[in-house]
């Protein structure tokens, strides 16, 4: 049984220890859908001020919506389209402090009001986008885009 520890001290501090919970999750299982499935699911019960997170996978040249946690999603994402297709083709992560200043941005969630995107690279090769949405404006930092950024690295090595 997976018993969830509650996260203290500072947000910097918070991060270490959830990404200390990932490494745990991931350990001994490489399986790339358990994996996003169970990322997901710890990372949108830990955090605050999240109504969605999870995973857009690269299928035949589009994101395809993966594992996540939250409302049903839009399923088939364009390169270069939204937030997330925008991370795929530029494969920077995208810190969005207001979706509705973000040109093209797809509204899945009517609540979602901020948002950052963090492309996936295995072996350097794009497999897909970690995509996390806040019903409140600018909630993400740089600290949660470099704690998003280890986190998916962490799940593209460890992960086929
Ligand atoms: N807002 C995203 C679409 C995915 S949902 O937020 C789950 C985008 O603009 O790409």
């Amino acid at each position: 049984m997976f018993t969830a520890t509650p996260l203290s001290g500072s947000k910097a501090e918070q991060y270490a220890q959830l990404i200390a919970q990932c490494q745990a999750l991931l350990h001994g299982e490489r399986h790339r859908i358990a994996n996003a499935a169970n990322i997901s699911a710890l990372l949108f019960n830990s955090l605050a001020e999240v109504n969605w997170l999870g995973f857009y996978f690269l299928e035949q040249g589009e994101l395809i919506v993966g594992p996540f946690q939250g409302l049903p999603a839009c399923v088939r994402i364009g390169l270069g389209k939204g937030v997330c297709g925008t991370a795929a083709a530029t494969g920077e992560t995208q810190l969005v402090a207001d979706v509705h200043a973000f040109e093209g941005h797809i509204a899945c969630d009517s609540a979602s009001l901020s948002e950052i995107v963090v492309p996936l690279f295995k072996n350097g090769v794009l497999i897909g986008v970690l995509d996390v949405d806040s019903p409140v404006l600018n909630r993400f930092d740089e600290t949660d885009k470099a704690a998003f950024e280890q986190i998916a690295a962490l799940f593209c090595e460890g992960s086929d």
